[in-house]
């Protein structure tokens, strides 16, 4: 399919039968065949559509036979039970695919105050809206449809926190929207300590005073600990991931209900051992040793690492300085040590830790793999692009194997300790680099700078962050579905009577 105008809301398969009948039929060498086609095309539209309108008006209370089909129109029904199809737990949310939905997004960015002025494509000049009209529809059952209220309402007294870098700082974003959307009165949604969104806070934790429920972020890109290098390093070592030991601010989020995880986009070499001198200090503004004493001292940012991203002036005259991060274990730098060798290391580290510091009795886990970044011909600083993208990649993805690198990782750790069935809660993985990998649509691109600034230069695109409304929101709908599917089962089995031990 060329670039046809999505603008019906029909789903996408139908208009993938239409092209290749058209295709098929119109080959001029064979005019009967052509002719015949033509009649195909209508009656198989006739029939679409009869069935369509047919299903969508009268599956209310109507109980079709043929499971699956009915499933996918019962999704385009108001208020009903859209819990159908999806609480099975069989069926594998993340494999499916991204169908034209008129009926999104669903908010509006200038309607939400809580976003970043980077992720205002929109607002910030993005002319066209195609990518907030995507939602993901699994291949064998249906997702809920969002519902702000009931998740708020299963939030109340409840801690939700997302822990990793700006990418789940952008899903944090959304889901503050997502949120909000639901409640008139904004005053009474407020950052706890009265700090503003801005992309250098350490930690922001906004409450929904009407559910007395936090949403907080705590920026952790690595997940595990920032630190000065042991005494007698090496002079290029200016910092070290100690690759053992969760980050400084886990302690305070330990015992939230809901933790979601992401890490990945600062596994590489340019952010780690061949960093520049941005030195992240590893300490949240706000978050002060004396307060927690149980905190290991924070590093101190060292003549080197005065410099901070945003400065490009001095940093580029300091370019040369590199803030050497190298890996740690124990008391022991590994210089040799590869990036993904540490990221494994990292991940074990956060399964360790889960299983030995989080009650999984109580507080709901969840890791949300890589998100592809999305920039051809080149990287964010040699001029790769994803501008003009305007329709996501329906066929295969054409990721790099790179990404997959990652993935596998991940998937190899975790599924030796928590899809093993066998081991109690387990922790849930939002499996969403595969349909991530098909909106290459989705980026800032250009469009990142505020409204008065204008679009970015060609050469400076942002090919990893998302525009919300947008893919983050898909996200937060698979992650809404899996928490409902838990409170469910958790309420069921609250019900039910207690099952009969023997001896
Ligand atoms: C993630 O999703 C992909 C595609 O649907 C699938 O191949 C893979 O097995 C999934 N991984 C996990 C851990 O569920
Ligand atoms: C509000 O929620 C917190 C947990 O996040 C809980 O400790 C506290 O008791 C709740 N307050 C009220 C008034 O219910
Ligand atoms: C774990 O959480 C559950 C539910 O909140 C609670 O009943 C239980 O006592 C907790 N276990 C521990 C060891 O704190
Ligand atoms: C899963 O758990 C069982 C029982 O604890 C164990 O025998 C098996 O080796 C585990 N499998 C993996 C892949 O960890």
């Amino acid at each position: 399919m060329k670039e046809q105008s999505p603008d019906t809301s029909m789903n996408n398969s139908y208009l993938e039968v239409i092209s290749k009948r058209l295709k098929r039929g119109m080959k001029p060498v064979e005019p009967n065949l052509g002719i015949l086609g033509f009649f195909l095309i209508t009656l198989v539209c006739f029939i679409c559509c009869f069935f369509y309108f047919d299903y969508s008006v009268v599956a209310k209370g109507f109980r079709v036979r043929g499971g699956l089909q009915r499933q996918r129109f019962v999704w385009f029904e108001e208020g009903s039970n859209e819990r159908l199809g999806f609480d099975g737990e069989e069926c594998d949310l993340f494999s499916g695919k991204w169908v034209w939905d008129d009926k999104y997004p669903l908010y509006e960015s200038r309607d939400c105050e809580f976003l970043d002025a980077g992720f205002r494509c929109s607002e910030n000049g993005r002319p066209d809206k195609f990518y907030t009209k995507w939602r993901w529809q699994p291949k064998d059952c249906n997702l809920p449809r969002f519902d702000a209220k009931i998740m708020l309402e299963k939030l109340r007294n409840r801690r939700l926190v997302f822990v990793g870098d700006s990418i789940g700082r952008n899903q944090w974003e959304s889901l503050l929207c997502m949120l909000s959307s639901a409640i008139l009165n904004k005053d009474s949604i407020y950052e706890v300590n009265g700090s503003p969104i801005t992309k250098h806070n350490g930690f922001l934790v906004f409450k929904f005073k009407d559910f007395n429920c936090t949403v907080e972020y705590y920026r952790a890109p690595f997940l595990v600990l920032q630190n000065r290098p042991p005494a007698r390093s090496a002079e290029k070592v200016k910092m070290t991931l100690k690759l053992d030991k969760m980050d400084w601010t886990s302690g305070q989020w330990r015992d939230a209900d809901i933790l979601v995880f992401n890490t990945g986009h600062w596994w590489n070499y340019e952010k780690t051992i061949r960093r520049k001198c941005d030195c992240y200090s590893g300490v949240p503004k706000g978050l002060s040793t004396s307060e927690d004493s149980n905190l290991p001292h924070p590093p101190r940012r060292t003549s080197q690492c005065l410099f901070f991203d945003e400065d490009l002036t001095l940093a580029s005259v300091l370019a040369k300085l590199l803030c050497g991060c190298y890996f740690q274990e124990g008391d022991e730098v590994k210089m040799e040590m590869s990036v993904e060798s540490a990221y494994r290391r990292s991940i074990d580290t956060l399964v360790k830790w889960i299983d030995r510091e989080v009650n999984m009795t109580k507080t709901q886990v969840f890791f949300r793999t890589y998100a592809p970044v999305h920039f051809r011909g080149g990287d964010w600083r040699s001029g790769g692009n994803c501008h003009l993208e305007k329709l996501p990649e329906l066929g295969p993805s054409l990721m790099t194997s790179r990404t997959w690198a990652q993935l596998d990782i991940v998937n190899e750790v975790l599924s030796y300790r928590y899809l093993n069935k066998s081991k109690g809660p387990e922790m849930d993985v939002l499996n969403v680099t595969h349909m991530t990998s098909q909106r290459k649509d989705g980026h800032s691109s250009l469009y990142y700078l505020g409204p008065n600034t204008g679009p970015a230069p060609l050469h400076r695109q942002d090919c990893s962050h998302w525009c919300l409304p947008g893919v983050p929101d898909a996200w937060n709908e698979l992650l809404y579905a899996l928490f409902l599917r838990r409170e469910m089962k958790a309420t069921r089995s609250q019900n039910s009577t207690p099952p009969q031990y023997s001896l």
